[in-house]
């Protein structure tokens, strides 16, 4: 059947603008990290992107390798883009990204002019797109020289093959030299997206002064730990998680009692504020206007709508802040 969005899309979510940029990006964007390989139900993958779409989020992030096998989240997002968003590509920001390992050989990896040049090539083509709205360079490399680095970047946005261009996963030294030579190439660095989330603090020591000074968006991604700051975990571990279905960067190991008690403190915190777990722990990284966007995934539609709730209560009082600097900080 073909698909109709629902006409009240834009209605309840709320849009940021992303750094000094004229980009408002929407305050939820959905990754595509898990469930949406080869690996997973199609019809299911096929139904999240339209769950996101019908309720505003209209910003989907890739990269090369997400599957598994990887490449293959950009394929079935290219069959679901295919399907149903043909006529919806100008109300779309689609953002993929290349540095991590991608084929054999020198030039499949990293951060050289070669490598992410094909490596676009390669996306482009496994979600027949003509252009990406943003692409990024995935990680740091030590080796190449960052003006390289960054010289592709610049290069690909003047190709047309990106709208805008962006960094992940550097810290606030490299990102500083980054967006510096970008500046001077004349192709401004759009948006950075670090690992933030209440369990990762890195980006509060000077990455997001950085971002601010220099007007670039900030996107946090696995804003919920991976699903760890909810209370899925508080009774076991439910066989639909991703610990067990995936269990490749979430396994047990990381379900200690330790955490479990600093999780379920901050549920009863969420529960106080009118909240679920899930919905505070992106609602916290939202009360920071140097946040554009936090980056969710999502196994299921249920979880997007609910994610969604988080907009109702972005405000903290500085007494519930300092209870989950405490939390945890295990005091
Ligand atoms: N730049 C990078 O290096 C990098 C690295 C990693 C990720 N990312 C990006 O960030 C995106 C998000 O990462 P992530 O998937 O780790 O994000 P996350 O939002 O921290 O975790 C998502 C998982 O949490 C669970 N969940 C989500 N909403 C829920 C809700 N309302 N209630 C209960 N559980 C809920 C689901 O797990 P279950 O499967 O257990 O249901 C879901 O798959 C990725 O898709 C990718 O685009 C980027």
């Amino acid at each position: 059947m073909t698909y109709q969005p629902s006409l009240e899309r834009y209605k309840t979510m709320q849009y940021r603008r992303c750094g000094n940029s004229g980009i408002k990006l929407p305050s939820i964007s959905l990754g595509l990290w898990h469930n949406f390989g080869n690996v997973n139900d199609f019809e299911n993958s096929r139904n999240l992107i339209r769950t996101a779409f019908d309720n505003g989020i209209n910003h989907f992030d890739l990269a090369n390798n997400y599957g598994p096998p990887p490449g293959s989240a950009e394929e079935n997002f290219g069959r679901i883009i295919k399907q149903d968003f043909k006529t919806y590509r100008d109300e779309m920001i689609i953002s993929t990204k290349a540095g991590y390992t991608m084929w054999d050989g020198p030039y499949g990896d990293w951060g050289s002019k070669k490598y992410l040049v094909s490596s676009l090539d390669q996306s482009l083509k496994r979600m027949k797109l003509d252009y990406v709205d943003i692409f990024y360079h995935h990680r740091p490399d030590p080796e190449t020289p960052l003006e390289e680095t960054m010289l592709a970047l610049d290069l690909i946005v003047r190709q047309g093959k990106a709208l805008y261009v962006g960094i992940s996963n550097y810290n606030a030294e490299q990102t500083l030299k980054a967006v510096t030579l970008l500046k001077q190439l004349g192709t401004p660095c759009l948006i950075h997206q670090p690992k933030y989330s209440m369990f990762v603090r890195d980006s509060e020591n000077g990455l997001l002064d950085v971002l601010e000074e220099q007007g670039v968006g900030c996107i946090p991604f696995s804003p919920l730990a991976q699903g760890l700051l909810t209370d899925k975990y508080l009774n076991g571990i439910p066989k639909d998680s991703r610990v067990v279905t995936s269990g490749q960067f979430l396994n047990e190991s990381h379900i200690t009692p330790e955490k479990l008690e600093i999780i379920s403190k901050l549920n009863n915190l969420a529960n106080q504020r009118g909240q679920k777990l899930a919905h505070m722990a992106l609602s916290w990284l939202l009360r920071d206007s140097r946040v554009s966007s936090v980056l969710i995934g999502s196994s299921k539609s249920e979880q997007i709508i609910d994610s969604i709730k988080a907009l109702k209560n972005t405000t903290f009082s500085d007494e519930e802040l300092q209870i989950i600097n405490n939390i945890l900080n295990n005091k």
